[in-house]
């Protein structure tokens, strides 16, 4: 396995493994590696002849009030679970290497990176946007990998790829959760054991969500009224930022439950700010 810090040296090592007709794979990461991000290594190593993983904390992508610092990082973990997953390539860049000096580009996706999380967090899917976009040229990955868990960014990255004809496929893998339903999350670490009892509730909102979507419900309102309520219930140190049903591929709210939907929420709870969704097809 290569640990690879330089733009330059990335960029020359997938043009030479392109010409030799290798596909590649590419699963970008922050680091702090869980089982969400081995399964999106998993399916990137059966895929493609080469697998790449990037490890970096991208501070473009942090509000100013946010957890930059405290983010988690462990990079002699990673580079084991790296190693489990038969990873060929890390690409670990550092922050001066990501933006020096002079950085003036960003890349902007209208409308859709306005809503859900990006209400609460001005500028987060800008700086995801840049970054990804930025990762994509320097790696040239034949397939790259996300996951459900961050629905709407898979949102926002399929329709960058699309509107800058980028030449990737984006695949998109399910949530993978703890036994009692919370996701996998490198940000669980922030929760206290207390708040890490409550924390199910998000999952078993959107279940019940799900249950009486399927027993009829097809009214938004009502329906994420009811869950707001279950959560506040379940999660009682919780505040909740959103609880929305949204149409899946424009993530526009919808006037009535039908076709595919998202049931998407964000909670505050304690240091951590936890996100949660199903997608459903009615
Ligand atoms: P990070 O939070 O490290 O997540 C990296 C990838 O792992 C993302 O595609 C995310 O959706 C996926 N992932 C996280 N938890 C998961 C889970 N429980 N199940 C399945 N997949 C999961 O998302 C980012 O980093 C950054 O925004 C990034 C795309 C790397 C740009 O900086």
């Amino acid at each position: 396995m290569k640990i690879i810090t330089r733009i330059k040296t990335m960029q020359n090592l997938t043009q030479k493994l392109r010409r030799e007709g290798q596909r590649i794979g590419f699963v970008p990461t922050m680091g702090y590696l869980h089982d969400g991000h081995g399964s999106l290594l998993k399916a990137c190593r059966r895929q493609n002849d080469i697998s790449v993983l990037s490890i970096f904390v991208n501070p473009v992508q942090f509000g100013p009030q946010e957890d930059l610092q405290s983010y988690p990082r462990d990079k002699k973990n990673d580079v084991l679970l790296a190693k489990k997953e038969n990873v060929d390539i890390i690409f670990y860049p550092s922050e001066k290497v990501m933006y020096p000096g002079r950085y003036l580009t960003y890349i902007h996706v209208d409308e859709i990176t306005a809503t859900l999380c990006g209400a609460s967090r001005p500028g987060h899917f800008r700086g995801v946007a840049t970054v990804v976009g930025k990762l994509l040229n320097i790696i040239q990955p034949h397939r790259v990998y996300f996951g459900q868990k961050d629905a709407q960014q898979c949102v926002v990255i399929r329709q960058m790829v699309q509107d800058l004809n980028i030449p990737v496929r984006v695949c998109v893998l399910p949530t993978v959760r703890e036994k009692d339903g919370l996701a996998l999350s490198s940000r669980n670490a922030y929760l206290t054991e207390k708040e890490r009892q409550e924390a199910p509730a998000l999952y078993q909102t959107l279940k019940m969500a799900e249950a009486e979507i399927r027993r009829g419900e097809q009214d938004p309102r009502r329906l994420t009224q009811m869950m707001a309520q279950f959560l506040n219930s379940r999660c009682p140190q919780g505040n909740i930022e959103y609880v929305m049903c949204v149409n899946a591929e424009t993530l526009e709210p919808v006037k009535i439950i039908q076709g595919t939907v998202l049931l998407a929420l964000a909670v505050r709870l304690g240091k951590a700010r936890l996100i949660d969704n199903v997608l459903l097809r009615v």
